[in-house]
């Protein structure tokens, strides 16, 4: 609300600088239209006539989010989670109201629990039965203002027939795609075959990838987008680029790139005790200390 009166204020102010007569018939049309007509665009419920009022909302490809949001049912706890602020901006940002999203590595669940903070209906596909349990355990937790319904599917996303178990559920499709795999094997989640935390090598990593981009391909409507939010890692002293390798993996199908986002990447607590040794050992292996990650946005064509 807040916003919203600085909004108009702002606009009042910039009628009575007008220098003619015409520019402040303008600016005054232009605000009775703000307030009285909605403009969308075809994936989101922002009002296009009154942008200036989405002083939250992110535009730029440098994402610095300080601090972790751990209101409601956000607990945190999740080793390799992400923080709810990228689900948030993302699900305003490119969808609807009562739309569905599908998150294919569920893991804590933040995805879904924010979903039904802004009005979304989400399903979550998870490959571990004890991470699942615990994020249902969490999303329960968080109020549904907007009566949405979460979803949790048990499995391997790139085993998953997509189709049959959304109808089972009786979810004909879905409107974006959010994707947070683990970073190969930078946190090994479990010691399952399937997860994608154990694959041998970058191929194998890359190649199970590839097949949970295929598997959701399927059960997204078109032209509508698809997140994918990784960070790169250090092996035998060379800088391996998961995100480029991922984002090529994703090119091969029929997605177009709409954006790449960097955003700051929150310390670990081993590497916050530790930072005068990271630094050392930065300036002995002639490299940088990770403090980014990206999301990739694709449409679908
Ligand atoms: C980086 S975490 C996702 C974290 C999530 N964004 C959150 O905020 O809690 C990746 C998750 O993918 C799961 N996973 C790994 N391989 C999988 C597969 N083949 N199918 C489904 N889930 C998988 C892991 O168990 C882990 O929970």
């Amino acid at each position: 609300m807040a916003q919203r009166s600085g909004y108009i204020l702002n606009e009042f102010d910039q009628i009575l600088r007008a220098r003619t007569i015409n520019r402040s018939k303008y600016y005054i049309k232009r605000l009775v239209r703000a307030l009285t007509e909605t403009k969308t665009s075809s994936v989101n419920d922002l009002n296009l006539h009154r942008w200036k009022e989405y002083n939250d909302i992110l535009t730029d490809s440098l994402w610095i989010l300080e601090k972790r949001d751990t209101s409601g049912a956000h607990h945190g706890a999740y080793w390799g989670n992400f923080i709810p602020q990228i689900p948030h901006q993302l699900l305003r940002r490119y969808t609807k109201k009562g739309e569905w999203v599908l998150d294919a590595f569920l893991g804590s669940g933040t995805t879904l629990i924010e979903s039904k903070r802004v009005g979304r209906n989400a399903v979550g596909i998870e490959l571990l039965k004890k991470v699942a349990a615990s994020a249902a355990k969490a999303i329960a937790l968080e109020d549904n203002p907007y009566k949405t319904r979460t979803e949790i599917i048990i499995g391997d996303s790139s085993r998953v027939d997509m189709k049959t178990e959304l109808l089972r559920r009786k979810i004909k499709s879905v409107q974006f795609l959010i994707m947070h795999p683990p970073y190969w094997d930078i946190v090994k989640f479990s010691k399952n075959k399937r997860d994608l935390s154990n694959a041998a090598s970058l191929e194998e990593f890359l190649t199970l990838f590839g097949k949970i981009v295929d598997a959701t391909y399927q059960v997204l409507d078109k032209s509508r987008y698809f997140a994918l939010v990784i960070g790169d890692k250090y092996s035998g002293g060379s800088w391996i680029p998961l995100g480029f390798y991922t984002m090529q993996e994703v090119l091969k199908r029929r997605y177009s790139l709409k954006s790449i986002i960097i955003k700051n990447f929150d310390e670990t607590k081993g590497k916050r005790n530790q930072k005068e040794l990271w630094r050392y050992r930065a300036f002995v292996g002639g490299f940088y200390i990770f403090k980014h990650e990206y999301i990739f946005l694709f449409k679908k064509e």
